[in-house]
């Protein structure tokens, strides 16, 4: 692995490696063992949007793995004066052995990987969220012990989420139910794509009902995304059906989880009643972000240090 700009762009293979070092980094946290590969070495991270999770679990993830996190904004950066992404890529290779970015363009990524000669990763574009749909993933394989023939429904916006998640069933042997409004449909070359090479049965709907059927896993995400601010009232009225509420979450199987990648909009969205609910796995999910990032950054950065 060179970079993580997507699921998409690892096999099955390098998926499960990501998961069972996850496992192994969190059992060795989990019993107070020092694990630090990555001492000195410096880790940017880069923030054009708002966070909370992405930002303290890299924090957290490089401090506990002995690697210095160096954040960075676009304000406080010459980064917001316009100073070209070819030219950051290049100065920051010659500071750190890695870089994280939160950004609009995925295509940003895309080109900083490009120019650069560190790997970077996708800590969130307009298009994907893939640390995001890892760490859901993990989440699916500590509840049901896996994730072959799980049927996921996804209910609500086609954004980065929702194509992470066509990613992850490109790769994986799983079922994926999207219920979207008409107009937020996932991206359409990523859907087409899946809808060519998954393994799993993938479903495109405009009715929640359907999606949520059967469903092992039901999950959602905000109405309006980073970067779609000013259209909040719009999106209230062509998302209202799309909430996943207790009558959803009935239509799916019996001891079906809720995941939801967080920061979550009660009342919205969710039900206060299903995120606070036993099946509501939202902070383990949470944690995983901490737990998968610590493993891309070793398996990008050391991975003989992980067998
Ligand atoms: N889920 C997630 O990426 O959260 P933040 O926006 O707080 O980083
Ligand atoms: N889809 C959301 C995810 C936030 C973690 C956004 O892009 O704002």
């Amino acid at each position: 692995m060179k970079h993580f700009l997507s699921i998409y762009d690892c096999p099955r293979e390098e998926l499960d490696r990501i998961f069972a070092v996850t496992a192994d980094l969190r059992a060795r946290l989990r019993r107070g063992e020092a694990f630090t590969p990555l001492q000195g070495k410096s880790v940017a991270l880069i923030f054009e949007k708002p966070s909370t999770r992405t930002r303290l679990s890299f924090e957290v993830g490089c401090y506990q793995l002995g690697a210095q996190p160096l954040f960075l904004s676009s304000s406080t950066t010459q980064m917001g004066r316009g100073e070209p992404i070819k030219d950051m890529a290049r100065v920051m290779s010659g500071y750190c052995h890695a870089v994280m970015i939160r950004t609009f363009a995925q295509s940003a990524l895309e080109e900083f990987a490009r120019w650069g000669s560190i790997p970077v990763i996708n800590g969130l574009t307009d298009l994907l969220h893939p640390c995001q749909v890892l760490a859901d993933l993990q989440t699916v394989v500590d509840h049901f012990g896996g994730y072959t023939g799980k049927k996921v429904a996804w209910i609500g916006d086609g954004n980065n989420m929702a194509n992470s998640w066509l990613n992850a069933a490109a790769k994986l042997p799983l079922d994926l139910s999207l219920a979207c409004p008409p107009g937020y449909k996932p991206d359409p070359a990523i859907f087409e794509r899946t809808k060519k090479e998954a393994r799993g049965k993938i479903v495109l709907t405009e009715d929640p009902f359907v999606a949520a059927a059967d469903a092992d896993v039901v999950t959602t995400d905000v109405w309006t995304s980073m970067g779609n601010e000013g259209q909040e009232d719009k999106r209230r009225r062509a998302f209202g059906r799309y909430q996943v509420n207790a009558a959803l979450m009935a239509k799916a199987k019996p001891g079906a989880i809720f995941l939801h990648c967080l920061p979550a909009h009660r009342g919205e969205e969710v039900t206060e009643e299903v995120i606070e609910s036993p099946a509501s796995f939202v902070w383990d999910e949470a944690e995983n972000r901490l737990h998968v990032q610590k493993a891309i950054m070793v398996l990008l950065l050391k991975p003989e240090a992980e067998g």
